[in-house]
């Protein structure tokens, strides 16, 4: 890419921030590298949506992404707020567990939705977001992805992305929702938490991405089926069900101290899994953490 020569004062602002360009006496200056780090301004120019990213912030450490949203939508902002943070020094999954957050290496980020939903359908959110990050990092890295109800992205059955959805608001009324993604991206091995099987697009795929391409590409997804979730859900159960590792095998679940173990059938308008009990009966699992038995 050529530079204007009105362009060519804004240089030094964009070396540092790691741009390189080299300039040549006949041709001008040109873009030789663009720097491997998530820039607000920029990930916002990149996208095309109704929702999502009517603000894009990029934070170099925070403990939580989920928690600076959060902070923020107290403070009045905006449905479709994304921060995303180079490292997170309390990243957090599931039922309280840690999440590996290392500095440059994923895509760490939140968004703020205010969606017209009942609390009980909220799981909808995150079945829509696994599905587009499933297909998105399918087009964009060229890995065969599945998805494992209700919230991992996996490859070769390992863990490639996780998703938190935070509902705050009371038992009858959505307030808001925070969307939590962390997508392993140029993660090494040695990035990656022992003991469970992990997976990272450079593993996968053998090469470095460009993690700001990515991070566009999975907020213009999330933006499309952020609209499905509400409008046509139909439509996203049905890519669920083609892409899902569940779906159709036996499951044992555990929630707190119940264990319920059961056919994997369906899952229904709300995005709740349907399990069907040995003694025939339907159980409807709204949370808890999935062994796959057989
Ligand atoms: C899980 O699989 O258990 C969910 C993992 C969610 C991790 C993301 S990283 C960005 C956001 N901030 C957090 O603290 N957690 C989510």
């Amino acid at each position: 890419m050529r530079l204007a020569s009105a362009d060519q004062r804004e240089l030094p602002a964009l070396e540092k921030l790691g741009f390189v360009f080299e300039s040549n006496p006949h041709h001008g200056c040109r873009l030789v590298k663009t720097p491997d780090k998530l820039i607000g301004d920029d990930l916002q120019a990149r996208l095309n949506t109704r929702v999502i990213g009517t603000q894009v912030l990029v934070f170099e450490e925070t403990a939580s992404t989920n928690d600076a949203v959060l902070r923020m939508a107290g403070s009045g902002a905006k449905e479709g707020l994304v921060v995303f943070a180079e490292s997170q020094t309390r990243g957090r999954g599931r039922h309280g567990r840690v999440w590996a957050s290392p500095r440059g290496k994923g895509l760490w980020f939140s968004v703020l939705l205010r969606p017209k939903l009942a609390p009980v359908a909220l799981t909808r959110l995150t079945v829509a977001a696994s599905v587009a990050v499933a297909r998105m990092v399918r087009e964009f890295a060229g890995v065969e992805t599945q998805i494992k109800w209700p919230n991992d992205v996996i490859v070769r059955g390992r863990k490639l992305a996780g998703i938190l959805t935070e509902m705050h608001g009371a038992a009858d009324e959505v307030r808001f929702a925070i969307l939590g993604i962390g997508l392993d991206v140029n993660c090494r091995s040695e990035d990656l938490p022992a003991g469970v099987p992990a997976t990272s697009l450079l593993i996968e795929t053998g090469e470095m991405q460009d993690r700001a391409a990515l991070a566009a590409a999975v907020l213009t997804a999330l933006d499309e089926y952020y609209r499905l979730a509400l409008e046509n859900f139909d439509a996203v159960i049905e890519e669920w069900a083609q892409n899902c590792e569940t779906l159709g095998r036996q499951l044992v679940v555990t929630m707190g101290a119940r264990r319920i173990e059961g056919h994997a059938q369906a899952l229904d308008g709300d995005g709740a899994l349907l399990l069907r009990k040995d003694n025939g009966r339907i159980e409807r699992i709204v949370g808890g953490d999935i062994v796959v038995e057989k």
